[in-house]
């Protein structure tokens, strides 16, 4: 199994070159690898260096923090409350005065060069060299092989007038957007969820109290790079970031690089805390876990955002809430799903849920000259959790489908021809009818109208009818005949996403097979980003 897809799927997974592939899948089957040591090239050397040189420094940080001279170090992680356990598993440490840092990796031999590449010290401008951390508490950030790849530091004095929180700059062997903090740790947890959290100190805090899946995005918004990185170890990820403004619009930006990437994201409500750290102190990890199970989804989130910015005990803007409102719930694929949160809008605002059925209806033909569904989607009520196969809003795009197919063939024709399938259509009767006008068309003819209207069936002619005295007028049969392409691929292309999701999940699938599925997924991705 070990051949050249194997290295393709290992380098991207772990972010590895071929060569560190390699070495990651030699050291995992326990084979040694000496002559490799020569196809180094420079660069690939150089990052080897610094990932020997950032395990020297978390190990000379992490030493530290037990020495007497780090008696501050020591009672600032007793006042976090942070205990030993804690302080090992994620190698936290304390860094020293002025060069210690540099000194000592000189003295293991790292030349100025690489020690420069990591920014870990600076050159000053006497000539010297000074460590970038001095005094803070130290968080060796680790990429997700567990490997240290950057630091943050924290100041221990809260009247010091430094920055909270230094980072390492990004260096060959750290990139900001590919790493998110404790992924390594987290992966081994046995939840397929991810709680996202902001700081070092609330993924650290969590972990002791047995949360364990928790990582952090380091205070940036979550990046499409970290996105796919999730999606190799989970399919659901609970945001737990600052309830400010500008928490809330991460969440937001986060919440639809997710949704693109297939990755259920929800989010945590939290009161009485500023962050999970406080929280879970405070509180303890039953609450905490309560909140996460309690998390809201993506589209309460939303709406919940969008009703601070309307007075709803204004007609006015009532009106246009539930016009945004209607937007978001017009996108939920699922019927189900969507008379779920109509019930929930309706019985939380007192709209009725007519008006919201009736403003969805319009936007689902937006394009359309009059608004011919609105009275065709039932309110149907919750309780029947049947789910329905057809629903109105189906039968009556079928319907129309055929309608101007057969009046506007030359237009239209080819176009539907090519996308919509003969099974696509679910009204047994508009099958028929779709059938006939495909075997007409086969037979070389494309005066569809005259050929249909030919044809001596009664049970044909009376589907015909009903067909074509619909009389449906719409403002532009183009834009209409985009919308019905789109919506069929759209569901193709939504079927077969859901499908690999649970597909690349499967434990003892080999990993070409794996990696087949996820350049099959990204490109269904892309594909439904230019159909949204
Ligand atoms: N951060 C940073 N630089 C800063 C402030 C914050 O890089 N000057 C990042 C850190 O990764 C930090 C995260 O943003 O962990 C969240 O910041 P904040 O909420 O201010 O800090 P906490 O994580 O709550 O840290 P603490 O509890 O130690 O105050
Ligand atoms: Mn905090």
């Amino acid at each position: 199994m070990l051949d050249g897809d194997v290295f393709t799927f290992i380098s991207k997974i772990e972010n590895l070159t071929f060569k560190e592939s390699l070495e990651f899948l030699a050291e995992r089957a326990n084979i040694k690898l000496p002559s490799l040591e020569n196809l180094d090239s420079p660069q690939e050397r150089l990052k080897k260096r610094l990932y020997e040189l950032h395990k020297d420094a978390t190990n000379f940080y992490h030493e530290r923090l037990y020495k007497p001279l780090a008696k501050i170090a020591q009672n600032y992680v007793k006042q976090r409350r942070l205990d030993n356990k804690t302080l090992k598993a994620f190698k936290i440490g304390y860094s020293g005065e002025r060069d210690e840092l540099y000194k000592f990796l000189i003295s293991r031999g790292y030349t100025n060069k690489e020690i420069e590449a990591t920014e870990l010290c600076f050159k000053t401008d006497s000539g010297n060299y000074i460590d970038k951390f001095r005094k803070r508490l130290m968080f060796p950030i680790m990429d997700v092989s567990g490997r240290a790849i950057a630091f943050g530091g924290r100041r221990l004095d809260e009247n010091q007038k430094t920055a909270k929180y230094l980072n390492s700059n990004e260096s060959p062997i750290f990139l900001k957007k590919n790493n998110l903090f404790a992924l390594n740790l987290a992966k081994k947890s046995d939840s397929k969820t991810l709680i996202l959290v902001e700081g070092y100190m609330d993924v650290i805090s969590l972990h002791q109290r047995g949360v364990t899946n928790a990582v952090a995005s380091l205070g940036t918004a979550l990046t499409e790079e970290q996105g796919k990185l999730i999606r190799r170890y989970s399919d659901k990820v609970v945001f737990s970031y600052d309830s400010d403004e500008a928490g809330q619009n991460a969440i937001a930006r986060g919440l639809d690089i997710l949704e693109k990437l297939g990755i259920e994201g929800k989010v945590l409500q939290m009161e009485g805390a500023k962050d999970p750290d406080e929280y879970i102190i405070k509180y303890g990890s039953g609450r905490f876990n309560l909140l996460v199970d309690n998390s809201i989804s993506i589209i309460e989130f939303k709406v919940k955002r969008l009703k601070q910015n309307y007075n709803l005990d204004i007609a006015s803007e009532k009106i246009k809430f539930l016009k945004e409102v209607s937007k978001l719930i017009a996108n939920i694929d699922s019927k189900i799903e969507r008379e779920i949160y109509i019930n929930k809008i309706s019985d939380s605002n007192e709209i009725s849920k007519e008006a919201i059925y009736a403003e969805i209806n319009k936007l689902l033909y937006r394009n359309s000259g009059q608004n011919i569904l609105e009275k065709s989607i039932p309110v149907k009520k919750v309780e029947e959790k049947k789910e329905v196969t057809i629903n109105k809003a189906e039968i009556e795009r079928e319907k129309m489908i055929l309608y101007f197919l057969i009046k506007n063939y030359d237009e239209i024709g080819d176009k539907i021809i090519s996308k919509v399938l003969v099974d696509d259509f679910k009204v047994e009767k508009y099958k028929k009818i779709y059938n006939k006008i495909l075997e007409i068309v086969n037979n070389g003819n494309n005066n569809i109208y005259k050929e249909m209207t030919n044809i001596e069936d009664e049970e044909f002619q009376s589907i015909l009818s009903e067909v074509l005295f619909s009389e449906y007028e719409i403002n532009s049969v183009d834009k209409f005949v985009d919308d019905i392409i789109n919506n069929y691929e759209k569901n193709k292309l939504n079927s077969r996403k859901q499908e690999i999701l649970k597909e690349i999940k499967i434990e003892n699938l080999s990993e070409e097979e794996k990696l087949k599925l996820e350049n099959e997924l990204n490109e269904i991705i892309t594909k439904l980003a230019k159909i949204k």
